[in-house]
Protein backbone atom coordinates (compact mmCIF):
# COMPACT_ATOMS: atom_id res chain seq x y z
CA UNK A 1 0.00 0.00 0.00
CA UNK A 2 1.62 3.57 -1.33
CA UNK A 3 1.43 6.04 2.28
CA UNK A 4 0.85 9.63 2.53
CA UNK A 5 2.87 10.70 5.48
CA UNK A 6 0.03 12.14 7.27
CA UNK A 7 0.85 15.68 9.15
CA UNK A 8 0.89 14.48 12.27
CA UNK A 9 4.31 14.20 14.87
CA UNK A 10 3.66 11.84 17.49
CA UNK A 11 6.75 12.61 20.41
CA UNK A 12 7.50 9.48 22.46
CA UNK A 13 9.70 8.49 25.31
CA UNK A 14 10.24 7.84 28.93
CA UNK A 15 8.62 10.22 31.54
CA UNK A 16 10.55 13.66 32.01
CA UNK A 17 11.88 13.51 27.99
CA UNK A 18 10.31 16.70 28.04
CA UNK A 19 7.39 15.05 25.35
CA UNK A 20 4.89 18.12 26.63
CA UNK A 21 7.25 20.77 26.72
CA UNK A 22 8.71 19.97 23.31
CA UNK A 23 5.48 19.54 21.41
CA UNK A 24 4.24 23.13 22.94
CA UNK A 25 6.73 25.00 21.53
CA UNK A 26 6.57 22.41 17.86
CA UNK A 27 2.73 23.18 17.39
CA UNK A 28 3.65 26.96 17.96
CA UNK A 29 6.06 26.47 15.78
CA UNK A 30 4.47 24.64 12.78
CA UNK A 31 0.67 26.25 13.45
CA UNK A 32 -0.35 22.92 14.61
CA UNK A 33 -2.43 21.93 17.34
CA UNK A 34 -1.05 19.92 20.20
CA UNK A 35 -3.01 16.58 21.47
CA UNK A 36 -1.07 16.03 24.68
CA UNK A 37 -2.71 12.31 25.90
CA UNK A 38 -2.50 12.65 29.36
CA UNK A 39 -4.34 16.01 29.55
CA UNK A 40 -6.43 15.17 27.30
CA UNK A 41 -7.20 11.72 29.61
CA UNK A 42 -7.09 13.57 32.64
CA UNK A 43 -9.91 16.13 30.98
CA UNK A 44 -12.55 13.50 29.83
CA UNK A 45 -12.01 11.54 33.43
CA UNK A 46 -12.26 14.66 35.58
CA UNK A 47 -9.06 13.12 37.53
CA UNK A 48 -5.70 13.52 37.36
CA UNK A 49 -3.16 10.72 36.15
CA UNK A 50 -2.64 9.77 39.99
CA UNK A 51 -6.25 9.81 40.44
CA UNK A 52 -6.70 7.35 37.83
CA UNK A 53 -3.84 4.72 39.29
CA UNK A 54 -4.74 5.08 42.64
CA UNK A 55 -9.24 4.73 41.85
CA UNK A 56 -9.05 2.26 38.65
CA UNK A 57 -5.69 1.13 38.66
CA UNK A 58 -3.20 0.76 35.50
CA UNK A 59 -5.32 -1.81 33.30
CA UNK A 60 -8.06 1.10 32.86
CA UNK A 61 -5.47 4.17 32.67
CA UNK A 62 -4.43 1.83 29.46
CA UNK A 63 -7.93 1.11 28.32
CA UNK A 64 -8.84 5.16 28.29
CA UNK A 65 -5.49 5.51 26.71
CA UNK A 66 -6.12 3.71 24.14
CA UNK A 67 -9.35 5.30 23.68
CA UNK A 68 -7.65 8.76 23.82
CA UNK A 69 -4.76 7.33 21.10
CA UNK A 70 -7.62 6.60 19.02
CA UNK A 71 -9.34 9.83 18.74
CA UNK A 72 -5.98 11.57 18.55
CA UNK A 73 -5.09 10.10 15.60
CA UNK A 74 -7.93 10.74 13.50
CA UNK A 75 -6.58 14.44 14.00
CA UNK A 76 -4.32 16.13 11.16
CA UNK A 77 -2.29 18.62 11.34
CA UNK A 78 -1.36 17.13 14.38
CA UNK A 79 1.39 17.39 17.26
CA UNK A 80 0.64 14.57 19.35
CA UNK A 81 2.47 14.15 22.80
CA UNK A 82 2.33 10.75 24.00
CA UNK A 83 2.38 9.30 27.83
CA UNK A 84 5.84 7.62 29.03
CA UNK A 85 3.94 4.42 28.76
CA UNK A 86 1.95 4.98 25.01
CA UNK A 87 4.10 3.52 22.44
CA UNK A 88 5.15 0.46 24.65
CA UNK A 89 1.85 -1.18 24.41
CA UNK A 90 2.11 -3.28 21.25
CA UNK A 91 -1.72 -2.46 20.31
CA UNK A 92 -1.08 1.58 20.34
CA UNK A 93 1.91 0.75 18.12
CA UNK A 94 -0.08 -0.80 15.48
CA UNK A 95 -2.62 1.75 16.13
CA UNK A 96 0.37 4.74 15.07
CA UNK A 97 1.91 2.86 12.30
CA UNK A 98 -2.10 2.33 10.77
CA UNK A 99 -2.17 6.13 11.00
CA UNK A 100 0.53 7.35 9.39
CA UNK A 101 2.23 9.86 10.72
CA UNK A 102 5.70 10.26 11.80
CA UNK A 103 6.81 9.08 15.26
CA UNK A 104 9.76 10.97 16.81
CA UNK A 105 11.88 9.86 20.05
CA UNK A 106 12.84 12.05 22.70
CA UNK A 107 15.84 10.19 23.84
CA UNK A 108 17.89 10.67 27.17
CA UNK A 109 19.52 8.95 29.85
CA UNK A 110 17.59 7.40 32.89
CA UNK A 111 19.40 9.32 35.26
CA UNK A 112 18.95 12.40 33.90
CA UNK A 113 15.15 11.71 33.54
CA UNK A 114 14.95 10.72 37.01
CA UNK A 115 16.19 13.34 38.06
CA UNK A 116 13.93 15.76 36.46
CA UNK A 117 10.61 13.23 37.85
CA UNK A 118 12.17 13.48 41.46
CA UNK A 119 9.90 15.06 43.56
CA UNK A 120 6.60 15.16 40.90
CA UNK A 121 3.33 13.85 42.61
CA UNK A 122 1.71 13.35 39.45
CA UNK A 123 3.79 10.20 38.17
CA UNK A 124 2.12 7.02 39.70
CA UNK A 125 4.90 4.65 37.66
CA UNK A 126 7.87 7.35 39.32
CA UNK A 127 8.57 4.46 42.39
CA UNK A 128 11.67 4.29 43.27
CA UNK A 129 15.41 4.54 41.16
CA UNK A 130 15.67 1.00 40.58
CA UNK A 131 12.36 0.29 39.06
CA UNK A 132 12.21 3.51 36.93
CA UNK A 133 15.65 2.62 35.29
CA UNK A 134 14.03 -0.99 34.73
CA UNK A 135 10.87 0.43 33.35
CA UNK A 136 13.32 2.61 30.95
CA UNK A 137 14.91 -0.35 30.04
CA UNK A 138 12.38 -2.44 29.28
CA UNK A 139 10.95 0.10 27.50
CA UNK A 140 13.97 0.94 25.13
CA UNK A 141 13.10 -1.86 22.51
CA UNK A 142 9.54 0.38 21.77
CA UNK A 143 11.23 3.14 21.83
CA UNK A 144 13.96 2.46 18.94
CA UNK A 145 11.14 1.94 16.87
CA UNK A 146 10.40 5.17 16.03
CA UNK A 147 10.88 6.77 12.63
CA UNK A 148 13.45 9.39 14.45
CA UNK A 149 15.82 9.68 17.35
CA UNK A 150 16.58 13.23 18.92
CA UNK A 151 19.42 13.11 21.38
CA UNK A 152 18.72 15.78 24.58
CA UNK A 153 20.57 15.86 26.79
CA UNK A 154 21.93 19.10 27.77
CA UNK A 155 19.79 20.63 24.95
CA UNK A 156 17.45 23.18 25.88
CA UNK A 157 13.68 22.58 24.20
CA UNK A 158 13.88 24.94 21.48
CA UNK A 159 17.18 23.43 20.29
CA UNK A 160 15.65 19.64 20.42
CA UNK A 161 12.60 21.56 18.24
CA UNK A 162 14.80 22.85 16.08
CA UNK A 163 16.14 19.36 15.01
CA UNK A 164 12.94 17.96 14.81
CA UNK A 165 11.68 20.66 12.21
CA UNK A 166 15.25 19.87 10.24
CA UNK A 167 14.19 16.85 9.37
CA UNK A 168 11.96 18.05 7.33
CA UNK A 169 9.93 15.19 6.49
CA UNK A 170 6.49 17.33 6.71
C1 LIG B 1 3.29 6.85 32.20
C2 LIG B 1 3.76 8.12 31.95
C3 LIG B 1 2.96 9.32 32.21
C4 LIG B 1 1.46 9.00 32.24
C5 LIG B 1 1.20 7.85 33.14
C6 LIG B 1 1.92 6.58 32.70
C7 LIG B 1 4.17 5.70 31.89
O1 LIG B 1 3.21 10.28 31.18
O2 LIG B 1 0.98 8.71 30.96
O3 LIG B 1 1.63 8.22 34.42
O4 LIG B 1 3.65 4.58 31.75
O5 LIG B 1 5.40 5.90 31.76
P1 LIG B 1 4.56 11.17 31.10
O6 LIG B 1 5.54 10.40 30.31
O7 LIG B 1 4.11 12.41 30.41
O8 LIG B 1 5.00 11.41 32.50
Amino acid sequence: MSRHRRKVIYLLGFMGSGKSTVGNLLASALGWPLIDLDTVIEAGQGLSIREIFENSGEPFFRQIERAALTEASKAEPAVIALGGGTFAQPPNLDLIREAGGTTVWLDCPPEVLRARCHGMENRPLFRDEQSFTQLFLERLPFYRLADFRIATEGRKPEEVVEQILSLRVF
